[in-house]
């Protein structure tokens, strides 16, 4: 059908697991010798049957903790980070001559390694390059600091298990190349952009409005850029690593656009009145709110600004990576608690906690859909059956009634009430938008936008996408 001139590479599963009838890796070996009689070159991954289970991307079937199931034939030493190029070994040994390649979570470093030492012939990246779709000519140029790194989180993906259209927690014009609001132009008059907060929504905006040519000016009260991702980055143990990059990453990117950035200094309206932006950009993070309930004040119960608090206290002494470790050896919490609120915050905290060997129950005010809101569908397949193996239980559709000394007294819908035991009771629910520092703000810009958690608590993948959003429009 198509010339001589035309390479047709095939894809195909080099092992599968789960099934007597699977395909075992030496099958593979021998099949690829087959099809490379055909085919130009072979991309070689592997699959579990039943639920997806995370083979197509290895690194993912490490959430929330490695299963006792491990398939053995693949490299698991690097967080799955390249846990498929033994395939493509064992084939080539096997004598196939043809290109090979595979995908697997290879990063430029790994890649380059595996290309010299003959390992692969190419190298595979979906996540990465969607990401930064200029990641191999920034290799090329030897720009790795510039790469935009992909976190791994897999939102791309479920964009498209839901049918959703495609769209990247750190790329926010990955999906909305010809849509007019993300469009590059450069500016047509340069103006002074001050930019309030430096958490992932506000770097992004003065990334972009800087890149256009405005003169940008971030602010941040904290002596630290990142916001909230750095708090994510410690609680979302498997993707530290990613969230702290994409940070770093942020951050070197301000510098090369000239950005100015003003660490440990609170913006209110007397600074925004002395430094006469044309525009402002109020990126502040969400605010916390009060809970209206029995028993709040004990000082069993901890509400998320206070975790929040000790967080923030500790990150000034550590880097997330060593609060990781540091926090399964020690913390102020006790052995047995309730979380209030069930959404990605809830289950995050409540896996947080499990980890570090607490009891935890799950209370939601909320119908049963909302569990897990925020989380893929791929990450909570993996999440449900691990809070069964750990014991914790999910109330949803519950009443708060009472925080008491022992635990958080609820109603269930059909009246009945009971009491969720937990030396501590902890709530990520006390938070919405920054509507004070918004209200003291407003008006003294000719142009002024609220983004971000400030606007609507979100995740990241909001903050970046309303910072890139309002970069372009300035
Ligand atoms: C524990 C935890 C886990 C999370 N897990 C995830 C997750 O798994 N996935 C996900 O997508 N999201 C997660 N999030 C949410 C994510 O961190 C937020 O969506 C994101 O950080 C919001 O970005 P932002 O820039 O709008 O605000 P922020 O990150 O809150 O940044 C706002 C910045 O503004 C600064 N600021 C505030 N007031 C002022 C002022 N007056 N002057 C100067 N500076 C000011 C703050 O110091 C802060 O640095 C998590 C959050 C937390 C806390
Ligand atoms: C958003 C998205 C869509 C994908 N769609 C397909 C697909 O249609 N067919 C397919 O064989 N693999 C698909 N994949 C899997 C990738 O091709 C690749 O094998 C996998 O993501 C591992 O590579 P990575 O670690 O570089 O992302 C998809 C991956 C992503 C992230
Ligand atoms: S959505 Fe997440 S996993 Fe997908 S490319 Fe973007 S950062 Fe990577």
């Amino acid at each position: 059908m198509c010339g001589a001139d035309f390479g047709v590479h095939v894809i195909m599963n080099a092992a599968e697991y789960n099934h007597p009838l699977a395909t075992a890796p030496e099958e593979g070996a021998e099949m690829a010798k087959l099809i490379a009689t055909v085919a130009d070159g072979i991309n070689f991954r592997s699959e579990r049957y039943g639920h997806r289970g995370g083979l197509q991307q290895p690194d993912r079937l490490l959430y929330p903790e490695p299963p006792l199931d491990l398939p053995p034939d693949l490299d698991w030493s690097m967080g799955g980070k390249g846990a498929t190029i033994p395939f493509v070994e064992r084939a080539k040994r096997k004598g196939v001559t043809v290109p090979m390649w595979t995908a697997c979570w290879i990063d430029p470093e790994l890649g380059e390694k595996a290309l010299r030492e003959g390992r692969l012939d190419f190298v595979g990246m979906t996540r990465r390059l969607l990401a930064d779709p200029e990641l191999p000519n920034k290799v090329r140029e030897g720009r790795l600091d510039d790469i935009r790194p992909c976190t791994g989180c897999m939102h791309c993906f479920d964009c498209r298990n839901k049918n959703k259209k495609l769209e990247c927690r750190v790329n926010a014009t990955l999906g909305r190349e010809i849509v007019p609001e993300f469009q590059f132009r450069p500016a047509e008059r340069k103006k002074k952009v001050m930019v309030v907060g430096a958490g992932p929504a506000g770097m992004e905006a003065a990334r972009v409005a800087a890149s256009r040519g405005h003169q940008v000016t971030v602010y941040d009260k904290e002596p630290r850029v990142g916001g909230l991702v750095l708090l994510a980055a410690v609680v979302r143990d498997t993707e530290t690593q990613p969230l702290v990059d994409l940070v770093a990453y942020l951050r070197r990117q301000l510098d090369k656009e000239k950005v100015s950035v003003r660490l440990g200094k609170e913006v209110n309206a007397a600074l925004v009145r002395a430094e006469k932006p044309d525009v402002l950009i109020i990126a502040a993070g969400p605010a916390h709110t009060k809970i209206e309930l029995p028993g709040a004040e004990k000082p069993t119960f901890v509400k998320i600004e206070k975790l929040h608090r000790q967080l923030k206290r500790a990150l000034t002494f550590f880097s997330p990576p060593t609060l990781v470790k540091l926090t399964k050896w020690w913390m102020p919490v006790a052995d047995s608690v309730v979380v209030m609120g069930g959404n990605y915050q809830g289950c995050e905290l409540a896996e947080f906690l499990v980890k570090r060997g607490r009891q935890v129950v799950i209370a939601h005010n909320g119908p049963e859909a909302e569990l897990g809101d925020g989380m893929t569908n791929d990450d909570l397949a993996n999440l449900w059956p691990w809070f069964k193996l750990k014991r914790v239980t999910v109330w949803p559709e519950v009443e708060y009634l009472e925080v008491k000394d022992n635990g958080l007294k609820i109603r269930v819908p059909d009246r009945r009430v009971y009491l969720l035991e937990g030396k501590n009771v902890m709530s990520v629910q006390d938070w919405g938008p920054n509507e004070a520092l918004v209200k003291q703000l407003e008006g003294l810009a000719e142009e002024a936008y609220v983004i971000g958690s400030c606007r609507e608590p979100g995740r990241i993948v909001d903050a970046i996408r309303e910072g890139a959003q309002v970069g372009f429009a300035v």
